[in-house]
């Protein structure tokens, strides 16, 4: 059987993750998968989490299993930092997940289980995995227009006109914030113009939300998603609490199902809870455990809160010292839109040799689309990757 297997490459993140490990240079810089650093370059246990870690370790008599669904005060926690009240509870069905990764996975096998004809309107560009996922579950896939890469911005027009061809049954993946990988998110307005425009196809958004509190804070974050929830009958949200949590390895993760009614949450939530079964049977629990108690806890909370908030404000930082030293070094203002994105990645509009000119000649890793995770920079190393992107001819 397994001879008739055929060899599988890793997506352009992964792929380039296992060069990177493999490169013996010792001054190699790593600005490929999504991973927040430090000014040290190391990616911390947050505050909050090793003192809910701690009291979870004195206090927990048990590791028997939770539930199908995950622990209810996880999925509450969750749903009311996603939400707020945005949406009445009794039409928001949700369960735990491996990670943001498991929550689109199984919003994807949800969509298919009603609808195994939807089409799957995806960013372009977008998530690799995005596409990855929708096709292994066995959905059709359309590209929709969302950057205009000449101007480094959103492409709201062509957003929308494309987004006009999606129908009843299909399905909208939408970046909540932090668009991954080009940094250009949606204003107030363009949320609008979204949730009009889904008004009148009917097609169901699914949201990606991997990146609360990291783009302008998780209020502000929130805000185009709970647009959405106030003014369409059904979304899906893919959470993630791999990055405003620090809790990559863990695995924390939630889908939440808006339904037009209580009776049809009812519904949604078996058929997450049997997905959930099929998959990996019980979602996993300790980083849930360390989401919950940090929400429950309001001095932890508050702890997190500012933490991650100083997270922002140093990607944000980051953002601004690499703008402003690309103008010094190059005499031009084409680096600018870098300052103006958001979250941890952009594009730096490399061309595939050049990304390769600034991994081989100069150990500087950024995606082979040229996305960059601008959050791994530190101020040490940032004049290095100035000068290797010029070098590189751009
Ligand atoms: C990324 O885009 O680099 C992260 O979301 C990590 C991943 O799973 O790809």
């Amino acid at each position: 059987m397994l001879t008739r297997l055929s060899p599988q490459a890793p997506d352009k993140i992964i792929g380039l993750m296992q060069q990177f490990r493999a490169d013996p240079r010792a001054d190699k810089i790593d600005l490929g998968v999504g991973v927040y650093r430090d000014a040290a370059g190391g990616t911390p246990v947050m505050r909050a989490v090793k003192t809910a870690e701690q009291r979870i370790w004195q206090a927990q008599a048990t590791k028997g299993y939770v539930g199908i669904e995950g622990d209810p005060a996880f999925l509450d926690a969750v749903r009311t930092l996603v939400l707020d009240d945005a949406a009445p509870p009794d039409r928001v069905a949700a369960v735990a997940t491996p990670g943001g990764t498991g929550a689109v996975r199984i919003a994807l096998d949800l969509v298919r289980l009603a609808n195994p004809a939807a089409r799957v309107f995806i960013p372009d560009p977008s998530w690799p995995n995005h596409a990855a996922i929708a096709g292994f579950v066995g959905l059709e896939q359309v590209a929709y227009r969302y950057y205009d890469a000449a101007a480094h911005a959103l492409d709201a027009a062509g957003m929308l006109a494309d987004l006009e061809r999606a129908g009843p049954g299909d399905v909208v993946i939408l970046h909540g914030c932090c668009h991954n990988p080009t940094g250009a998110d949606l204003s107030p307005a363009d949320w609008a113009d979204v949730a009009a425009v889904l008004q009148k196809t009917g097609a169901l958004p699914l949201v990606d939300l991997a990146y609360l509190g990291f783009g302008a804070g998780v209020e502000a974050d929130a805000a185009g998603l709970r647009l959405l929830a106030r003014h369409l009958p059904e979304m899906l949200i893919a959470v993630s609490g791999s990055k405003n949590f620090g809790l990559y390895r863990e695995r924390v993760g939630a889908i939440l199902a808006l339904a037009g009614d209580a009776a049809t949450a009812t519904l949604a939530r078996g058929n997450l809870s049997n997905l959930n079964r099929q998959t990996y049977a019980f979602p996993p629990d300790h980083g849930a455990r360390v989401v919950t108690d940090i929400l429950a806890d309001p001095a932890l909370r508050a702890d997190w809160q500012t933490e991650l908030d100083a997270m922002r404000t140093r990607m944000e930082g980051l953002r601004g010292a690499l703008s402003d030293t690309l103008r010094e070094l190059s005499g031009s203002d084409r680096f600018g839109f870098i300052a103006a994105q958001k979250g941890m990645f952009s594009l730096i509009g490399a061309t595939p040799a050049q990304v390769a000119t600034m991994r081989d000649d100069h150990g500087v890793y950024v995606i082979g689309d040229g996305r960059m995770n601008v959050a791994g920079l530190t101020e040490a190393i940032l004049p290095r990757v100035a000068r290797a992107m010029l070098a590189a001819g751009l």
